[in-house]
């Protein structure tokens, strides 16, 4: 290798603060780098835009050997000091957004001003739980018998692992870390080896925040020696993740030879129901807004368009129009709608669930194939008349392929909805209440976006049912995953209940 990154790809990144892309691992407040380096590329092109060390298990090892020794300082510090360190990390994410945003694009794909709203959204988590930290309240219990009183506390777990996805580069990662370090936890973090240089990048403003040495620390590198640490390491107490279903169930089952807490974020598949007494307007919006964000790779992705055969066909025209508008392009060269999928493997997933959804009598309505010959590109597709037992209904294709389901009813739909092991977002668009409140307590899923495609916030659980996951994110329910419950039951002497 002449050159560990392309000069002009790293040139077009344009950082006001360069420092912010850095190649090497944190541990233990200090930069790690190694002899085996991992390529970062850019999907847009596919040229390399830098490296990082491809750490296992001896660094995993160093990385929560730094975490468990920082642990007692740290939880240690008033609620009030941990707030006010994560409001200055929140105040810098938010001062270098600009940065951060260039950075997701380049190493993610999506458009810049999704990377944008990303950096937002992440450096909500990090205000939100810099507030929650001060709120950690526990509970006082009326005794059970008179000598008796109980007080309930909530403590931090220890040290957590977290192994966050390429899709999200950063929110996932704060969505994460924020509420352990909000609760007093130190963390071991193992970004996607896709997308590592938007951890690292907060690392950097982290520090500057003033997170002291080993209480955020990042090990890069492949997932299996690294997980296996992570996963089986007596030191490690919480372990939470987000990524696929299949590999969520591995990591679950290795945490419970040391019995961890766990908490897991999976894949999805979710129904995008519109009645025919929907706006139509609003439905097709949130149609673009869930199905096409991120390039339809999200976990919260419309993933089965079903609408009422009463307003399907005018549904399916407004869609497909709205589809043809999407500007697709790299979103460093200017304003963009769609970017690259993350890899060829994407793109190869995304092809077979069309050719599975039209050889089971789907028609293609716009898009269907990929787009030019470089880079990992795929049209924005519209098929109609999908059958209910294709892939594209069962599984999650995590691209821009938008597949549409005539119904009839409502009890229907509903079945439809529900027939499946995934159990993370759904969407109903109805102007009629009792139908919007009947289909949000009937569908067996963990968020319901009614009238709306677009549900996620700092301030809302987020988090699936069923297969979908265990715990939630956000809100003041996520700094829970990072809390123990421990109760204290004082007994009184006789002497004091008779003097009193
Ligand atoms: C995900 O795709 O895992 C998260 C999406 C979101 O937070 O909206």
């Amino acid at each position: 290798m002449s050159h560990p990154h392309d000069p002009a790809e790293r040139a077009r990144l344009a950082l006001k603060r360069p420092d912010l892309l850095r190649e090497a691992a944190w541990i233990n407040g200090a930069w790690v780098t190694g002899e085996t380096l991992i390529e970062v590329t850019n999907p847009a092109t596919g040229k390399v835009l830098g490296v990082v060390p491809a750490l296992g298990e001896a660094e995993t090892q160093d990385a929560v050997a730094a975490a468990a020794a920082a642990f007692p300082a740290w939880a240690a510090r008033s609620a009030r000091e941990r707030s006010l360190i994560l409001r200055r990390w929140y105040e810098l994410v938010m001062a270098h957004r600009d940065d951060l945003a260039r950075l997701m694009t380049a190493e993610q794909g999506k458009p810049l001003a999704e990377a944008q709203g990303e950096v937002a959204y992440a450096a909500g988590f990090i205000e939100w739980f810099g507030e929650e930290a001060r709120r950690a309240y526990g509970e006082v219990i009326p005794g059970h018998l008179a000598d008796k009183r109980i007080v309930v506390l909530k403590q931090p777990v220890g040290v957590v692992a977290a192994v966050t996805p390429w899709n999200f580069p950063a929110a996932m990662i704060t969505r994460k870390v924020a509420p352990a370090l909000a609760a007093g936890c130190t963390v071991v973090l193992k970004p996607s080896e896709l997308t590592p240089f938007s951890a690292l990048a907060l690392a950097v403003l982290g520090e500057e925040a003033g997170l002291p040495a080993g209480v955020f620390n990042i090990v890069t590198g492949p997932p299996a020696p690294i997980g296996a640490v992570l996963t089986t390491d007596a030191r490690v107490a919480k372990f939470t993740f987000t990524g696929s279903t299949p590999v969520g169930k591995m990591l679950a089952a290795a945490c419970m030879g040391t019995v961890k807490r766990v908490s897991l974020e999976l894949g999805g598949n979710a129904p995008f129901i519109v009645f025919d007494d929907a706006d139509l307007d609003a439905a097709v919006e949130g149609a673009i807004a869930s199905k096409f964000r991120n390039t339809g790779q999200t976990c919260v992705c419309a993933n089965r368009l079903l609408v009422q055969s009463g307003i399907h066909d005018a549904f399916a025209a407004r869609l497909v129009a709205r589809v043809e508008a999407l500007r697709v392009g790299d979103g460093l060269d200017g304003p963009t709608d769609q970017g690259p999928l993350i890899n060829a493997a994407a793109v190869a997933k995304v092809e077979a669930h069309i050719a599975d959804a039209l050889a089971g009598g789907a028609a293609v309505m716009t898009g269907g194939a990929r787009r030019g010959d470089q880079g990992t590109w795929f049209e924005p597709t519209v098929l109609c008349d999908v059958a209910p037992a294709a892939l594209l209904n069962r599984e999650e294709t995590f691209g821009p392929v938008a597949g549409l389901v005539r119904f009839e009813t409502e009890a229907e739909v509903l079945a439809m909805a529900n027939d499946t092991r995934a159990g993370l977002a759904s969407y109903v668009f109805t102007r009629d209440l009792d139908r919007a409140w009947r289909m949000g307590e009937g569908l067996q899923y963990g968020m319901v976006g009614l009238n709306t495609g677009l549900i996620s916030t700092e301030v809302a659980p987020f988090g699936g049912i069923k297969e979908s996951g265990l715990g939630r994110e956000g809100s003041h329910f996520g700094l829970d995953e990072y809390l123990e419950l421990k109760m204290m039951c004082l007994g009184l002497r006789p002497t004091q209940l008779q003097d009193s």
